[in-house]
């Protein structure tokens, strides 16, 4: 499909005219050709057929195609102290021919799904095809950065670079509302983490808003859940908090 060398080609000119940043985009450019293979991936375990699947992988491929904007005019790729990359990258796509081209119904998917992709909570009223897209996407998404959160974890000690953006304390210690969200089973807010175990355990939290049982048996074969929890302070109360997860887990794993 065309789309997937305009991104590449895209990416590459960026990469090519910000050396400064060459480093930042090349993880994005692989956090997103793996986002396309995990949508590809769970499409499949869905039963989509080969022009769905293929919708799909083109929507991971370019879901984060405003990072690279992103990072060259604010330096960070912390939406809150620079933009929405999902509408920016949504907003960017619609003046692409190639994406004009497109069939009108796959357009608005793709629009769609990029625009939310990102979002707290997706849209509750947008039409089953679109919703479908970008459920898939948000797993396929939050799949892979589990992943990377796992070796950020292994080999940088500190966890992710939005420790330092977000100023966030190293106390062992959970605020109360992200220790709320847990347990009422719901993602936990952004704007109320204080500390690194706040900010793990709202990634964490991320389980209750995958949509699909097959990224729950994924993120289960991988092992990623198990290795974050482990870099968790032990104290009674996280303790408490990711037995309930686990639980929950184990229940979603059956389709
Ligand atoms: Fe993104």
């Amino acid at each position: 499909m065309g789309l997937k060398r305009w991104f590449l080609r895209h990416a590459a000119q960026m990469v090519r005219q910000h050396p400064r940043h060459r480093r930042a985009m090349m993880l994005k450019l692989a956090h997103s050709v793996r986002v396309s293979r995990n949508c590809a991936d769970i499409g499949t375990e869905l039963g989509l057929d080969r022009e769905r699947r293929r919708l799909a992988r083109t929507i991971g491929l370019l879901h984060d195609v405003a990072r690279f904007e992103q990072v060259v005019r604010y330096d960070s790729f912390v939406d809150s102290v620079s933009v929405n990359h999902g509408a920016l990258g949504a907003d960017r796509l619609q003046e692409v021919p190639l994406v004009q081209a497109l069939a009108a119904t796959d357009r608005a998917v793709l629009l769609h799904a990029v625009r939310h992709h990102n979002a707290a909570a997706a849209p509750q009223d947008s039409d089953p095809g679109a919703a479908f897209y970008l459920k898939l996407v948000r797993d396929a998404d939050k799949l892979d950065i589990f992943r990377v959160i796992c070796m950020l974890h292994r080999t940088n000690n500190g966890g992710e670079p939005a420790t330092e953006a977000l100023q966030l304390s190293d106390a062992p210690q959970v605020t109360p509302a992200i220790a709320a969200a847990i347990r009422a089973q719901r993602p936990a807010p952004m704007a109320a983490v204080q500390t690194r175990v706040d900010l793990l355990l709202l990634r964490l939290s991320w389980v209750f808003d995958l949509s699909f049982a097959a990224s729950h048996q994924h993120l289960a074969r991988r092992g990623h859940l198990t290795q974050l929890v482990g870099c968790l302070p032990k104290t009674q109360k996280i303790e408490d908090l990711v037995n309930g997860l686990h639980s929950y887990v184990a229940k979603r794993l059956i389709p």
